[in-house]
């Protein structure tokens, strides 16, 4: 008799990129042995790997009909798009509903969108917000229809360790802006996001002896990925450590805060300035107490998908000779 209990086939949009391919990766590694159909635009030069698991849909993102027929029989949709891609995702969800799916993973490897502060005070966040709105909403008429967001903070080898300056540490010229006012926050690699999926995927829809560890416990909630939670300081004594330096090499203010920061990009979006939304998201992230930190509830899931914290210094030298 099939297992309707458990997710089988999954469909992935956006599967060749930074979030998608890890996912990819770890689906076709997994030994609960997904379907996945990879959902990719027309002219999109990307390649997937070949194997029998894997089928690919090439069509427009705003294609109805060949949505449709891509969604059909998917048990859940993963949405993994390029940021300027986001838009498209609100009628994709709605032909996804449509086609009966009742499990969609939107757009989120970003912050804690159950921080209510965070999810509105950080602009990019906003569409995230609005598409898990949207699903609530169609969930009205779709019933069993449910999000699961996932929060990764910062890409840890992308973002955290390749443009670390925009976190205040600038390696080329070894200054660092530490902030008084920050506090610790996590980080995922990119290959704890895709195993963390995978793992969160392959739980029984319900487990009436255990619903923490059920897919239903994280219907309309979220899924808190982390690899590392660390401070400034604490990833500049790890870059200090991994190219041979000592402290007196590097050039350590601490004379400005995350407060100024965050009135500084507020005032710059008020004046236009897109750039300054970017620095609210960092702000956010670094800021103590603003929601960058939530180890206890990365805790809760790293015990439910058996997975545990990573070696911080061995990942950031890994990173930074990558
Ligand atoms: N937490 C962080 O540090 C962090 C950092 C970066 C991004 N993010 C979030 O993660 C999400 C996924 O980011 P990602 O870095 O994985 O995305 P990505 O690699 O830039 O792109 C993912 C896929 O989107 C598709 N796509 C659709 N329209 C596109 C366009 N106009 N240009 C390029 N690609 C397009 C492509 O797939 P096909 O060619 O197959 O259609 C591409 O492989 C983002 O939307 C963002 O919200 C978070």
């Amino acid at each position: 008799m099939a297992d309707t209990n458990h997710i089988h086939k999954v469909a992935v949009v956006g599967a060749s990129g930074q979030v998608g391919s890890t996912i990819l990766k770890h689906l076709l590694e997994s030994p609960k042995d997904f379907k996945v159909t990879v959902v990719t635009r027309t002219d999109s030069t990307a390649t997937f790997p070949s194997n029998p698991k894997v089928t690919v849909k090439k069509g427009s993102y705003t294609d109805g009909p060949f949505l449709q027929e891509a969604f059909k029989d998917q048990d859940v949709v993963i949405f993994a798009l390029h940021f300027m891609a986001q838009s498209a995702q609100i009628g994709m969800i709605d032909e996804a509903a449509k086609a009966g799916v009742k499990w969609i993973v939107p757009n989120e490897y970003a912050g804690d969108g159950m921080n209510k502060a965070m999810a509105e005070g950080v602009p990019v966040f906003v569409p995230k917000k609005q598409a898990r709105e949207h699903i609530d909403e169609l969930s009205k008429t779709h019933e069993g229809l449910a999000w699961i967001g996932v929060a990764t903070n910062p890409f840890f080898e992308p973002f955290l360790i390749k443009s670390s300056k925009i976190f205040g540490i600038d390696a080329e010229s070894q200054k660092a802006t530490i902030y008084p006012d920050g506090g610790a926050f996590n980080s995922s690699t990119m290959d704890r996001i895709g195993l963390a999926v995978t793992r969160m995927l392959s739980l029984p829809i319900s487990d009436h002896s255990n619903s923490r560890a059920s897919l239903q416990h994280y219907a309309n909630n979220f899924l808190y990925v982390s690899s590392f939670c660390v401070t400034q300081k604490q990833i500049l004594q790890a870059f200090q450590k991994a190219k041979g330096e000592s402290e007196a090499d590097w050039k350590v203010s601490e004379d400005k805060t995350v407060k100024q920061w965050v009135r500084e990009c507020q005032e710059g979006l008020k004046a236009g300035n897109m750039q300054a939304g970017w620095g609210l998201t960092m702000c956010y992230y670094m800021g103590e107490g603003m929601g960058g930190n939530y180890q206890e509830k990365a805790e809760q899931d790293h015990k439910i998908l058996g997975v545990q914290e990573e070696d911080f210094e061995k990942a950031v030298k890994r990173a930074l000779s990558a």
